[in-house]
């Protein structure tokens, strides 16, 4: 009885082993396989990755930089999120065209919208460079001769390292500089809108459940890659033609079962799982909840005129949502961190760490490692709750701050580098504020000043405050400076901007914004930022330092590399969870509760008219399962911001759904990842085709794509016919 307990301990440890991390494609020969298909994967890893043949990989490019997209069709259509998509759709939308609000479909290619900064990057192979990076380094013993020796290294190995003319050689830093990999990449710039479902399907719930499970999002979007004649990148022309890629996934309409394997592909964008505890402590007690405050006032005030002016919701849908997201998601992970004993935990790691070293007789090395970091910790604290404060303040924030920020650094530019450069930064800014006025409501934006300066001078620390703000009325402040500053108008701005340098900058100087963010970004830029680089430069050499030791005195433990915007595969299984005492959570939802939620003209739980007839109806087509039409549903695949639009596949390779969120109780993954509650949320294929088939009569775009039923062997030519029946 004893040994059989013991055994089941043992396999569920096992199966937790098992489970979370950010693997690079081109390594995962040995454990990672070994564990995949444990897990019941049936490719080989050559499947996934592979420099030789068409792999995975190739039907995988980064969005834009910031999300991740698959390529689904032989002429390069692509999936990603409705939310990684919502600039662009917005850009598109006007009062009188909402695509935002009424969905946006293409029923022939040349409806297809073109979209001025959009980008798409594949991976062509990737190399491992650390001893190229590493060299002559050896010899330099300052932590800032090293760094810049490596800098220097890797911007001549970028530009030496064999590519095609319109490729580039991109190397990146893996275990915080124990590891260098490099990336040979191609970037598509003519990427055109396709097709965009409501946002009162694309984005249900809005930020009510955003980050939360039940979920029942049908989070996606199309896009196509355009190439020149030879399939190449090329800017936008009328003349490009639909990219032909190396790979695309097939689709399966199987569906998937709770412990089916899943692979989520994508490219995550940072993440710290190996901070000591005093850098979770300053985490969960100082940085976020100054930044949730923050943000706190800011949303409530965008939030009151939202509500009242449609004109407003538009010009502020995007940017509340960006403002709203990772507040929501600070608030989940402070809290996730505390439940899960995160510090506790760590701590007692530390202790056997220190432990180790004593055993393994390397005290020299590593024996100060923690103590240091304690030390330097506490070191940066003001700083980098001052810098925090000055970010979100008056970088992210505060708009006419952080526009008015802009102009600060055109006065430095023409200190450090001349009339010239002053001259050309100058028309950059006159012709890109367009863009930024035209959503800018200066009603709005002082309300959210008056709210945000107060915290300032109240809650930041008191040594990096002008003086000028020591009891200053804020309402009058507020009054003077939208009262008087050109930069609230846009037209005003750019008579501003006329004139040459001593003109401008005398102008500039007599603009009370101006005046205000001159003061505050003097004291950030001479008093805050180089200290806070000072230490924080230390703090990353003994991260550096910490990461070797692990992974020299951890050999055993699953030691994967903290996300950095690189391509990753991430993998395990679909899988309900327990939040708290009592309740379980199911890996599936369906539409069933889309209608249960349901609140007629709510802006967040509207349910669009024709979606409750097909319900009705149980119109599901091919896409139901027994009655039912799934919608969503959650894993235990480790991801991060930057996942999302990432495909989830099945065991044979088969797009299954499309990753775009994590649950509540999971946010803290990024700092600590507790397999038994971090879960990955994903909208199941089959609602997004059901979306674009039946609820939008994209017919051209299903035809596009290879439909395959995997666990039944049917034939794509029968699911065709299947699908022209059941309509
Ligand atoms: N939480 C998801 C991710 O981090 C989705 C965010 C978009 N949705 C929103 N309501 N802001 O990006
Ligand atoms: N929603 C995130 C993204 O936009 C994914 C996540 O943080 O889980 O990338």
């Amino acid at each position: 009885m004893k040994s059989l307990k013991l055994l089941l301990l043992l396999l569920v440890f096992q199966m937790q082993a098992q489970q979370g991390g950010m693997w690079i494609p081109s390594l995962l020969q040995g454990m990672n396989e070994r564990e995949m298909k444990n897990l019941g994967m049936k490719m080989s890893v050559e499947d996934i990755y592979s420099v030789n043949k068409s792999s995975l990989k190739d039907a995988v490019p980064h969005f834009n930089g910031g999300c991740t997209s698959e390529v689904i069709s032989p002429k390069g259509l692509i999936l990603t999120n409705h939310h990684c998509g919502f600039d662009a759709i917005q850009t598109h939308s006007s009062v009188k065209n909402d695509y935002l609000t009424n969905g946006f479909w293409a029923y022939k290619m040349e409806d297809e919208l073109p979209n001025e900064d959009l980008e798409v990057t594949f991976i062509v192979r990737i190399e491992d460079v650390t001893a190229k990076v590493l060299e002559g380094i050896a010899t330099l013993t300052s932590e800032a001769d090293k760094q810049k020796k490596i800098q220097e290294n890797i911007a001549s190995l970028s530009k030496s390292l064999p590519k095609e003319s319109w490729q580039e050689n991109k190397i990146r830093t893996f275990y915080e500089g124990n590891q260098y990999m490099l990336f040979v990449t191609e970037t598509f710039k003519d990427v055109r809108l396709v097709g965009a479902p409501p946002s009162a399907i694309g984005k249900f719930g809005s930020d009510t459940d955003n980050w939360v499970w039940p979920r029942h999002t049908g989070d996606f979007s199309l896009f196509r890659i355009y190439a020149d004649k030879n399939n190449r990148p090329a800017a936008y022309s009328k003349e490009n033609v639909p990219y032909v890629p190396k790979h695309f996934l097939p689709i399966s309409l199987d569906g998937v079962a709770e412990d089916d394997f899943t692979l989520v592909f994508g490219y995550p964008g940072r993440t710290s799982e190996y901070l000591p505890a005093v850098a979770i402590e300053q985490i969960v007690n100082e940085l976020n909840p100054a930044k949730i405050e923050v943000r706190d006032k800011a949303l409530k005030v965008q939030d009151g005129f939202m509500r009242k002016d449609n004109a407003i919701k538009i010009q502020y849908a995007s940017k509340y949502a960006g403002i709203a997201n990772y507040w929501k998601k600070w608030i989940g992970e402070t809290q996730g961190l505390k439940k899960s004993n995160a510090i506790e935990i760590k701590k007692k790691q530390e202790a056997a760490f220190q432990d180790k070293v004593v055993k393994a007789g390397k005290q020299a090395e590593y024996g100060n490692l923690l103590a240091d970091f304690e030390k330097n910790y506490k070191e940066i604290a003001p700083y980098a709750l001052s810098r925090d404060y000055f970010i979100e303040v008056v970088l992210r924030n505060t708009e006419l701050l952080s526009v008015t920020y802009k102009m600060y650094q055109l006065e430095q530019l023409l200190n450090n580098k001349g009339e010239q450069a002053f001259n050309d930064r100058k028309t950059n800014l006159i012709n890109g504020l367009g863009e930024f006025y035209k959503d800018f409501n200066a009603a709005v934006d002082e309300k959210v000043f008056e709210q945000l300066i107060d915290l300032y001078i109240k809650k930041s620390p008191k040594q990096f405050v002008p003086e000028s703000l020591n009891n200053v009325n804020i309402k009058a402040l507020t009054a003077e400076v939208y009262g008087q500053s050109a930069l609230v108008d846009y037209k005003d701005v750019r008579e501003l901007l006329t004139g040459d340098s001593k003109t401008v900058i005398e102008k500039l100087k007599n603009d009370k914004a101006y005046q205000l963010v001159r003061e505050m970004a003097d004291k950030f830029t001479k008093e805050v930022a180089p200290k806070y680089d000072e230490i924080n430069l230390r703090i990353s050499s003994l991260q550096r330092t910490y990461m070797k030791a692990q992974l020299e005195l951890n050999k055993e433990a699953r030691n994967f590399p903290d996300a950095n915007s690189t391509l990753r595969v991430t993998y395990g299984k679909v899988k309900g969870y327990e939040p708290k005492d009592a309740t379980i959570y199911k890996p599936f939802t369906y539409l069933d509760g889309v209608l249960e939620k349901y609140i007629p003209g709510d802006y967040e739980f509207d349910v669009p008219k024709k979606l409750i007839d097909l319900y009705n109806a149980k119109d599901y087509g091919i896409y139901g399962k027994n009655g039912k039409m799934p919608v969503c549903f959650i894993g235990t695949n480790h991801t991060t911001g930057g996942n999302s639009g990432s495909p989830a596949i099945d065991a044979q390779g088969n797009l299954i759904g499309l990753n775009f969120d994590r649950v509540w109780e999971g946010t803290m993954s990024d700092i600590y990842y507790d397999p038994a509650i971090c879960r990955n949320v994903m909208v199941d294929i089959r609602y997004v085709l059901f979306i674009m088939d039946k609820y939008a009569g994209a017919k051209n775009l299903i035809d596009e794509l290879k439909i395959v039923h995997p666990k039944q062997n049917i034939s794509t030519t029968k699911i065709k016919k299947l699908r022209y029946k059941k309509r």
